[in-house]
């Protein structure tokens, strides 16, 4: 089991693949990861052509420190190995993960390892380069989740697919990421939220959240973003510029947080080095060992949105 994988992710920006004027402008904005997709946002007939405006666009760069990514398409489909050995030799060492989508068991992220490391050891890639996104986005997704994080080293992340996985389970609602009407007794999201985000946590990968579909309403947007954050989910799609920032704020500590946090370090570490005890007061709080875990939770958060 390793840690759970340092790179921020905390805005994750959807791309059309197929789309070169939103490519262009996806290279501007401030988000912390992107995928260029070839899934659901590309029309069958255009599936192939965006294959190759995806390659180019990586390999043209310009993309910052920005995690690059691309969405092939599910294994359902005649097109993902294409996708996978098109994008991979073509582009493989301008890449940082795949992400792939409607994953059910653990041989569909097997499948994808077995794959990329042939493509790595026949182009001269170094070996597990590519990480893996795993996209949960129906109910045997989400029976299956212990043992999909459990499948690659490759993971890096399980990703929630909200719109696929209300359609999957039919709930009965058309509006992505909101609550179900009629449902007035809680959080209809909660179990699958907390789901995914304990197998992430075991299995030492991130827990991303997946998109908000009404992209001119931003309160809703942080709303909804707010809540993931709140379990502690690591990051959130975006499918607009004006939900960038929103993301971005949701997934890092207030500033009060993250001052609070790295005071409690700070005193923790003093009492432990300096008085050699184990529990130490900050003001009105009594801190131990598992206050400094916590702490630093929030402030590697900070550190990392370089608060
Ligand atoms: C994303 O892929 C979703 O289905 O919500
Ligand atoms: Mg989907």
């Amino acid at each position: 089991m390793g840690s759970v994988a340092s790179r921020s992710r905390r805005s994750v920006l959807a791309v059309p693949g197929s789309n070169p004027r939103f490519i262009e402008k996806a290279r501007g904005l401030e988000v912390d990861a992107f995928f260029l997709d070839l899934e659901d946002a590309v029309a069958p007939l255009a599936k192939e052509a965006a294959r190759e405006t995806v390659v180019a666009a990586l390999k043209e760069g310009g993309w910052g420190g920005k995690v690059r990514t691309v969405r092939v398409n599910d294994l359902s489909t005649p097109w993902t190995y294409r996708d996978v050995i098109t994008v991979v030799e073509g582009a493989g060492a301008e890449l940082d993960c795949l992400v792939l989508p409607k994953v059910t068991g653990p041989d569909h992220v097997r499948w994808l390892d077995t794959l990329l490391t042939q493509i790595e050891a026949a182009t001269g890639l170094e070996p597990g380069r590519i990480g893996i996104e795993a996209q949960i986005e129906d109910a045997r997704g989400l029976v299956n989740v212990d043992a999909i994080a459990a499948a690659s080293p490759r993971l890096e992340s399980l990703v929630y697919g909200p719109a696929d996985f209300m359609a999957s389970i039919n709930m009965k609602t058309l509006v992505v990421g909101e609550q179900p009407p009629g449902y007035d007794v809680g959080d209809a999201y909660h179990y699958v939220l907390m789901r995914i985000l304990m197998a992430a946590r075991a299995h030492g990968l991130q827990a991303i959240d997946g998109p908000y579909l009404q992209i001119r309403d931003v309160d809703a947007f942080a709303r909804s973003a707010a809540r993931s954050a709140a379990l502690g989910f690591d990051g959130k799609w975006v499918l607009h510029p004006l939900q960038v920032e929103a993301a971005n704020a949701a997934y890092s500590p207030s500033q009060e947080d993250y001052d609070h946090a790295e005071r409690i370090l700070a005193a923790y570490e003093h009492a432990t080095t300096v008085e050699r005890r184990g529990a130490v007061m900050l003001g009105e709080e009594m801190l131990d060992e598992a206050s400094r875990k916590m702490a630093l939770v929030v402030a590697g958060k900070g550190r990392a949105a370089g608060m």
